[in-house]
């Protein structure tokens, strides 16, 4: 069982562990950049609590005048509790948010060889909007994927308790 809570400082660690264990060292964040993305003022992070941090995910929501677009920075599921809705539970909690803040639409990349990663985001409705070349290190180009929000978010499937 788990739920779904706002970030607060004393998370940053586990945060930062859990970012390195899902991601290879080329591409995981250090901890600066970590509180970096987290502490930006647009910044919502929203973690899935266990008995331990079993998830998380960053989004920004940059301050244009029209304010109309979120920006996924990253989403981490613990691999023991991975397949569970943890992923999907983060991504409802978060629709939610956006959708009552009025932002409609949200971006992201994803590594072209995550495939994993972006099964689950077509399973939420993100379409494939275009390709950045050698947007990662090592030269792995990334997919930019969009999603225009609406009030109908993908059903729970079980395990989370209420949203943040
Ligand atoms: C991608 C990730 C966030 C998914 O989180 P999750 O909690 O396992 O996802 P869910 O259990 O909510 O899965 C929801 C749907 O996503 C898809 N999906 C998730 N993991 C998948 C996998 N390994 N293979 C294929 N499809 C997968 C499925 O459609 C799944 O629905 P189903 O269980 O009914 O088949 C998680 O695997 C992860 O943290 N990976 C490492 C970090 C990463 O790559 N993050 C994204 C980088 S941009």
């Amino acid at each position: 069982m788990f739920r779904i809570r706002e970030y607060a400082p004393a998370d940053l660690s586990a945060l930062y562990a859990l970012d390195q264990v899902c991601f290879v060292p080329e591409i995981a964040y250090s901890l600066e950049e970590l509180q970096y993305f987290i502490e930006q003022r647009d910044s919502l992070t929203l973690v899935a609590q266990a008995e331990q941090v079993a998830g998380f995910s960053i989004v920004e929501r940059p301050h244009t005048r029209s304010r109309y677009f979120a920006h996924l920075i990253t989403m981490d599921v613990a691999p023991a509790w991975r397949k569970q809705g943890v992923g999907s539970a983060l991504m409802r909690a978060m629709e939610i948010r956006l959708l009552e803040e009025r932002i409609s639409r949200i971006r992201l990349e994803v590594a072209v060889d995550n495939l994993p990663a972006q099964r689950f985001y077509r399973s939420f409705g993100y379409e494939e909007r275009g390709r950045v070349e050698a947007y990662y290190p090592g030269n792995v180009d990334a997919l930019v994927m969009e999603k225009e929000l609406s009030a109908a978010t993908k059903p729970a499937k079980g395990g989370a308790e209420a949203s943040a």
